[in-house]
């Protein structure tokens, strides 16, 4: 037994599947991303776990490269930054209809309004714990999503001013979305801009000023339009990727932070004909040697990568064969000397690798999505910020 443990090299990610987080490109990226909106501050979004690479870690290597505000999605995401001991502002922007805010408001989180119905619970939250809410006001300028309409804003405008003379909340910032800012030039971004300016205005009519007024996801970061106002609020970039179909990473000046690498977990040699994974839609043509990845839909792999997405193994690559089942997928090596306990680079970035676009393109989803996917039961290795 012993001899056949030392058949297998010592691996530096001993786990069946690790993200190996490099955090001195997130620092690096927001450097670039800032350095593209000079003078404006810097809100860097790690909602979703951090885009899959770890909100607490990525929040922290953002906050280390300068980042003024951090941006998440749920109360929830902003409470763990807060225990983890951030104590840099934090703005979160989605709650449901029945969620108490109260610990937003104690723990000075500042909190998106988009509704009538939201900013009650924001006023509530705030008598609860006895202070003002900070809250930014959200506008929704075109996507059509979540923010108020133009209808809905001069009476959330007038609440506000209300809620503010009762001492229950503090107006800090007024945000809005953009829907095809990675469509560079699409007639939507200026006029969203300017819907957006229209609405600063009429806050300013009813007496309501803001003190960051902010637009810029990533791609608005990079957009011919000056759209930056007092602070960006990235999410994609700052990972080091791309959310252009014209423009990689490098070109803007980022690099991907992460790689997706697992070890060979079997080699064996079948002969020609073999079925491979649930439904035996793959067979081998000739005799050939099966190697299998350790990494499955249970780890955010999709499904919809078998047959189709490729991984890198001794820098050559291969398909995967048959179907992604929840823990594991295989891939037919041929005859080419793999074995137990090479390194299978799933999402690279060195020349050759595998990369989070060519997932995305391979099951038919764009990058944000290959790496948010990813779930819990991946192991997470991070490189310190250098
Ligand atoms: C309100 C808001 N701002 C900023 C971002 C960051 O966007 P991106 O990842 O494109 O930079 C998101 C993400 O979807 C968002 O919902």
């Amino acid at each position: 037994m012993a001899a056949m443990n030392r058949a297998v090299p010592a691996p530096a990610h001993p786990a069946p599947l690790t993200a190996l987080v490099d955090l001195s490109a997130i620092a690096d990226n927001v450097r670039a991303l800032r350095a593209a909106a000079p003078g404006r501050e810097l809100m860097a979004v790690v909602k979703a776990n951090g885009y899959g690479h770890g909100a607490i870690e990525a929040a922290r290597a953002a906050l280390q490269a300068g980042a003024d505000w951090l941006g998440v999605a749920h109360l929830r995401e902003a409470l763990d930054l807060r225990e983890a001991g951030i104590k840099e502002p934090i703005l979160f922007w989605l709650y449901g209809p029945q969620e108490d805010l109260t610990p937003a408001v104690r723990h000075g989180i500042d909190i998106g309004v988009s509704s009538l119905h939201g900013f009650e619970q924001v006023c509530e939250a705030a008598a609860n714990a006895g202070r003002r809410a900070r809250i930014h006001m959200k506008i929704d300028t075109g996507l059509g999503r979540n923010g108020a309409t133009a209808e809905q804003w001069v009476g959330l405008l007038d609440a506000v001013n209300e809620a503010d003379m009762r001492g229950l909340i503090e107006p800090v910032g007024v945000f809005s979305h953009l829907a095809c800012a990675d469509e560079p030039g699409h007639e939507s971004i200026a006029l969203q801009k300017q819907n957006f300016l229209t609405a600063i205005d009429v806050a300013k009519t009813r007496s309501v000023n803001f003190s960051r007024r902010h637009l810029a996801n990533t791609p608005g970061v990079f957009a011919k339009e000056d759209l930056a106002f007092d602070l960006i609020r990235p999410g994609l970039g700052i990972y080091g990727l791309s959310p252009f179909a014209d423009r990689n990473a490098e070109e803007l000046g980022l690099r991907p932070a992460l790689r997706l690498v697992s070890l060979v977990a079997q080699v064996k040699r079948v002969p020609a004909g073999q079925g491979v994974s649930y439904g035996l839609g793959y067979r081998t043509s000739v005799e050939s040697t099966l190697a299998l990845v350790p990494a499955g839909y249970g780890d955010g792999i999709p499904r919809a990568a078998s047959d189709r997405a490729e991984v890198s193994i001794r820098g050559k690559r291969y398909r995967i064969a048959g179907r992604v089942a929840m823990d594991q997928f295989v891939v037919d090596v041929g005859d080419d000397k793999v074995r137990l306990g090479d390194e299978v680079v799933i999402l690279g970035a060195n020349p050759g690798e595998p990369t989070v676009e060519d997932w995305a393109r391979a099951t038919d989803t764009i990058n944000y999505e290959v790496v948010t996917r990813l779930s819990a039961r991946v192991a997470r290795s991070y490189l310190p910020v250098a």
